[in-house]
């Protein structure tokens, strides 16, 4: 049964029809932990409640959590707990890759599943990618674990998240061929040796935007993501294209891909840029 209808069944004898139609309509699931993102603040009192139908209904939850907004450069969550045990660390496996995560210190978007299998799927054998804002690896570990003859250096400005991104690569036995560096990738990524960047972050400046150039060894690809206004996608491509000019190389926009939808007015878009130099 679809999870508002259970909701609804289970708690018809507690709220009135209004607050039952406003109950939510799915969670994501992280590890063992199930993640419901703003929930409607009239059913406060019913949080609770909510919580313990989705342990007794969903058997790979042990522990549910509600997420607001992230804040910082860092996108570190705000998170209460609803129901199960209290805690906020877990092993998210996708993709052969396993994931350790804390989900009230780092956002893990399990709506990027269709872009991870596109990187897995699109990297070619002996390909090195850099990964300009790793996290713990969300991106680019599962394209290692997939594929044994690439090799990535993974770039985190976060102290939590870099010490999850070491603990993972250990975790998934990639320590040889995935170099993890602590710090700004405005300063710390590398040049002239990269196949392919990924910038997994919807705030690049420019300077990024060149450092990326940078880290492309004589051609390759730059996956460069952002928010768009579903309804202005020409907008932003036009905007790309005024960046693409500040760079000293020979760049062009080669396929838009959603990655997913964000609200109702935004999705998550992938840009392909190709870069030779
Ligand atoms: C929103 S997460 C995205 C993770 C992953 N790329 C994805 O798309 O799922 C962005 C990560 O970039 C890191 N970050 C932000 N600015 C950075 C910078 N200047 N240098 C290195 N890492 C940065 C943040 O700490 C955070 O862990």
């Amino acid at each position: 049964m679809k999870l508002k209808k259970q909701l609804q069944t289970l708690l018809e004898d507690k709220l009135d029809g209004e607050l039952l139609d406003k109950l939510p309509s799915g969670y994501s699931i992280i590890g063992d932990i199930a993640v419901f993102r703003h929930i409607n603040q009239e059913l406060n009192d019913y949080k609770q409640d909510i919580g313990e139908i989705v342990i007794y209904a969903d058997p790979q939850v042990n522990v549910v959590v509600e997420q607001f907004s992230t804040n910082s450069v860092y996108r570190k969550p705000q998170i209460i707990h609803l129901a199960g045990e209290k805690r906020t660390i877990t092993k998210h496996r996708e993709y052969d890759t396993i994931f350790n995560i804390d989900v009230s210190e780092l956002t893990f978007s399990p709506g990027n599943k269709g872009e991870r299998m596109f990187l897995i799927n699109s990297v070619q054998d002996n390909e090195v990618l850099v990964d300009m804002f790793a996290c713990i690896g969300n991106l680019s570990l599962p394209v290692i674990v997939n594929n044994p003859t690439v090799k990535c250096y993974g770039i985190e400005i976060n102290d939590v998240a870099f010490k999850y991104l070491v603990e993972n690569l250990k975790e998934n036995q990639v320590e040889d061929r995935y170099f993890p560096l602590h710090g700004d990738n405005r300063s710390k990524s590398p040049t002239d040796i990269a196949t392919r960047v990924l910038m997994g972050y919807f705030e690049i400046d420019t300077r990024q935007f060149l450092r990326a150039v940078e880290a492309i060894k004589e051609k390759g690809w730059i996956h460069y993501h952002k928010l768009v206004e579903r309804d202005n996608i020409k907008k932003s491509k036009k905007k790309i294209q005024e960046l693409l000019k500040t760079a000293n190389s020979e760049i062009k926009l080669n396929d838009t891909r959603i990655v997913k939808k964000y609200s109702p007015r935004l999705s998550h878009f992938c840009f392909d840029l190709h870069v030779k130099k």
